[in-house]
């Protein structure tokens, strides 16, 4: 016993828990992700694991992405990049749903399932339904030689490591890096944007690990927050475009850990109901990093504040404006706004994980929740 109970401190590595080393890992982790598939020379994506020919990835018209869980939320993100840089409609499914549906399929569709542990059993019927049709699968997983992996036509690794917490953290982050790979790669192959387009995105997403890493040495603001929170039985995030993908990854971690019920919520959307829940004291995690619907989005923290709640606003550093609207501001380093929700998702995981300890709660297994959901 004695023995067992000191190699689990030893793997926690120093921290006081799994969880917390993953998300202290998430700037290795992504880096890692990136490694190798980026051509330093010329400042584009290279896929070298992909078995297809060019031709044949640029004839795919129309893409699913399928996954459960956080999977599922980084493929929200991947949603919006791959439609934004390709041009190529997306959709995103959840697996237990999508296995049982009757999707339309061409000969131009790809599917893309998402999964950490490769195992999850809705994720592969999904796919085990998709290539019965004859659809090419591209998986995106962190774990070789995962049933996902030994399935798929392709894959697309992510070497994020092995993850021990239940609730996912560096899976998430190099999921999304793995997909702004893909879709820059897509675009690259189907010319949708120019070379020097390419190679700006290339060098931000290079800067991201060293933005991650910042944002995990300057928690105290969040620790703060979080602690504020132990008596609260609500929670409500909100945000538009790509912020509301991210919300809708805090409200889960936060639900996972630390029991507060929480709902994330399209910004634009509040007025047809939720508003009725937003009352005195009532926190709200505002997401406002989306330029182009920026002033929407203050228009609609005016409107929660108006009624009483206390938001913790998320903003890009340079913006004067936030502070004027909100109780407090998280400041994140600036980078393009389609890259910025790797970076909005680190001090989300870190309210979760504060939240769950000011509660006393075990923070690597939650009640009910498995790391990989092997049965339906
Ligand atoms: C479980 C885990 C989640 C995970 C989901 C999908 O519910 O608790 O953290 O996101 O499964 O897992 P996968 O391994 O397919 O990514």
């Amino acid at each position: 016993f004695h023995v067992e109970w000191d190699m689990v401190t030893a793997e926690k590595g120093g921290y006081d828990s799994f969880m917390l080393k993953e998300i202290h890992e998430q700037p290795q982790a992504v880096r890692e992700t990136m490694g190798a598939r980026i051509d330093q020379e010329h400042k584009r994506v290279i896929l070298p694991e992909l078995k297809m020919s060019n031709a044949d990835l640029a004839k795919y018209d129309r893409i699913y992405i399928v996954a459960c869980g956080t999977s599922m939320h980084a493929g929200l993100v991947g949603k919006d990049v791959i439609e934004k840089w390709t041009r190529v409609p997306v959709e995103v499914a959840v697996a237990s749903e999508f296995r049982y549906r009757d999707p339309i399929y061409t000969d131009n569709t790809l599917m893309i399932v998402i999964s950490q542990s490769g195992e999850t059993a809705d994720t592969l019927a999904a796919l085990r339904e998709a290539k019965k049709s004859n659809v090419t699968v591209l998986a995106i997983t962190n774990v070789v030689g995962s049933s996902v992996a030994r399935e798929a036509d392709e894959v697309l690794f992510t070497w994020a490591g092995p993850e021990v917490a239940v609730a996912s953290t560096k899976a998430y982050t190099s999921q999304v890096v793995a997909l702004y790979l893909f879709a820059l790669y897509l675009a690259q192959v189907k010319g949708t944007l120019a070379a020097a387009e390419v190679a700006e995105v290339v060098d931000h997403l290079q800067d991201i690990p060293a933005k991650i890493a910042s944002l995990l040495e300057d928690a105290e603001q969040v620790r703060r927050f979080a602690e504020s929170t132990k008596g609260v039985n609500s929670l409500f995030f909100i945000g538009r475009s790509l912020d509301y993908a991210v919300s809708l990854e805090g409200s889960l971690k936060l639900k996972e850990i630390s029991y507060i019920h929480s709902e994330a919520y399209p910004a634009g959307e509040l007025k047809h109901g939720t508003l009725a829940l937003i009352e005195d004291n009532v926190p709200v995690v505002a997401l406002a990093t989306q330029p182009d619907i920026y002033e929407k989005m203050v228009s609609n923290i005016v409107e929660v504040k108006a009624r009483g709640a206390r938001v913790l606003g998320f903003a890009i550093e340079g913006d004067t404006d936030l502070a004027k609207s909100v109780d407090e501001v998280i400041y994140l380093p600036s980078t393009l706004p389609m890259l910025t929700p790797i970076l909005t998702v680190i001090p989300l995981q870190l309210l979760s994980y504060f939240a769950s300890v000011a509660r006393g709660l075990d923070v690597d297994k939650p009640r009910n929740l498995a790391k990989s959901v092997t049965v339906e």
